[in-house]
């Protein structure tokens, strides 16, 4: 029977199949730098308070960059039957450094171990995924300046409602991915605690040093209750919600793309690179990507309900239910950084139809309001404009025309205010620039937005 470190009170050896049901290595195994980073803090504070020989710390220090090496050189082989990370990189480490390798153990469990890696590589993988949103963001900000005075319908309930800026729109989403990002930030900062000396459950009997690890580790402070800090997963919960979050607006605005992409629309073409054909009718160029994107979401959704539901029902301290998290939260996370990638090489090769955003912006009546308002700036109640406004719609539907072509009988006969001057000063254009205030779709608003964002995105700071 392969040896196990917690193989004494054991008499018979553990079941073929549930070894491999039991083993989290496959999903761990990419924590490894931050357990021997773990590891090689841990040891340090235990040689400090005179726990473990200076000998002994130089051999555990030695013997984990071996292993880290291995690792690295794809050389290390891990093993089912060691569980996981932390077991596979200790029994390493005793075989080839003897005793002190087993004094490495002292004053730790692998419960706060495994709090403690989880939250190392997290920190680490949050730090990366908020890179890349800062760049999506980037890349959204350079095509909003490009489309600032782009013209399109903008939509409510998916009809025309309003003509609006593309680069307005495009910069509807970096707002809404600077609120992603605080959402990371926000999260790595309540997780960003040391849980390193909580051992099982409820601390040790040896005098360590837990401000000592907390600094070596780039921790904030220690975790202030050992039951919590070896049970609680809600830094990975918050993970999982600010992930899916961020899926979530990824999710919309690839619907966006995929609708404007159809021949329908035709406002958009993605780059050949991001789409593919069709097996079977050669005219096809399908947006797979958005598609894909909006998909992820789901998965990633997945996760989050995945780990309450885990979690909603387990008694203090540490269950093995836990071991799920891992898995939950390194898909979602890998799947929202490739969403985010995906994106950020994408966009920049979207190419814009103005003449079709155009088109579609001055049919529709998308105009409307603004004649209603002009009546209002004539002293017509906004309510009465509102009527004037639709039965100038009726009309026009039934005779085919947009409402800046109406004559002046035609304005006449549906109201003695109604004046034909006012409809012939209709146009998109005017439309827009005429939502000139903070938030308004403007050219001149989007342009200002820009040049604030650009300036925050190359302090990092929103
Ligand atoms: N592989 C375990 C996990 O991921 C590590 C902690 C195991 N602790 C224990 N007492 N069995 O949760």
């Amino acid at each position: 029977m392969a040896s196990k470190p917690w193989g004494g009170r054991f008499e018979s050896p553990t079941d073929e199949f549930v070894e491999l049901f039991n083993a989290s290595i496959d999903v761990d195994a990419r924590m490894y730098a931050e357990d021997v980073a773990g590891s090689k803090a841990h040891a340090h504070m235990l040689c400090e308070r005179g726990i473990i020989s200076r000998e002994d710390l130089n051999d555990i220090l030695r013997g984990l960059d071996d292993i880290l090496g291995e690792i690295e050189s794809g050389e290390f082989e891990f093993s089912v039957a060691l569980e996981d990370v932390h077991m596979n990189i200790e029994a390493r480490l005793t075989e080839k450094i003897g005793d002190a390798g087993k004094r490495l153990h002292t004053a730790r469990s692998r419960n706060d171990q495994v709090a403690t890696d989880t939250r190392l590589y997290l920190r680490r993988r949050s730090d990366e995924i908020l890179a890349r949103i800062r760049h999506l963001q980037a890349v959204l900000v350079e095509l909003a300046d490009a489309h600032a005075d782009t013209i399109m319908p903008g939509f409510t309930h998916l009809q025309t409602a309003q003509p609006v800026t593309l680069g307005h729109h495009l910069l509807a989403y970096v707002e809404m991915l600077d609120r992603d990002a605080g959402r990371f930030l926000d999260a790595r900062r309540r997780m960003n605690r040391n849980p390193l000396g909580s051992a099982a459950l409820a601390g040790t009997t040896f005098p360590i040093d837990r401000d000592m690890t907390t600094r070596a580790l780039g921790f904030d402070a220690p975790t202030r209750n050992s039951l919590d800090a070896v049970s609680d997963r809600d830094f990975i919960i918050e993970l999982l919600a600010a992930a899916s979050i961020c899926a979530v607006h990824l999710s919309r605005l690839s619907e966006e793309l995929i609708l404007w992409m159809s021949a329908q629309f035709h406002f958009i073409d993605l780059p050949d690179a991001f789409c593919t054909g069709s097996s079977i009718m050669p005219q096809k160029k399908n947006p797979d990507m958005p598609e894909l994107v909006r998909g992820k979401s789901g998965r990633i959704i997945g996760g989050l309900v995945a780990m309450l539901a885990t979690v909603k029902g387990l008694p203090l301290a540490y269950n093995k239910d836990m071991q799920e998290d891992k898995t939950a939260v390194f898909d979602a996370l890998d799947q929202l950084e490739g969403c985010l990638r995906v994106y950020g090489d994408m966009m920049p090769g979207m190419q814009v139809d103005k003449e079709a955003m155009y088109r579609a912006a001055s049919s529709g009546f998308a105009t409307a309001t603004d004649l209603a308002d002009a009546l209002v700036r004539a002293g017509v109640p906004f309510r009465e404009a509102h009527e004037i406004v639709g039965k100038s719609v009726a009309h026009c539907i039934r005779e085919g025309i947009e409402l800046h072509q109406m004559d002046a009988a035609a304005c006449r006969r549906i109201d003695e205010r109604l004046d034909a001057d006012m409809v012939r000063a209709l146009s998109v254009e005017a439309c827009v620039a005429a939502r000139d205030h903070i938030g308004g779709t403007a050219p001149t608003q989007v342009r200002k937005q820009v040049v604030a964002w650009k300036k925050a995105l190359a302090g990092d700071e929103a």
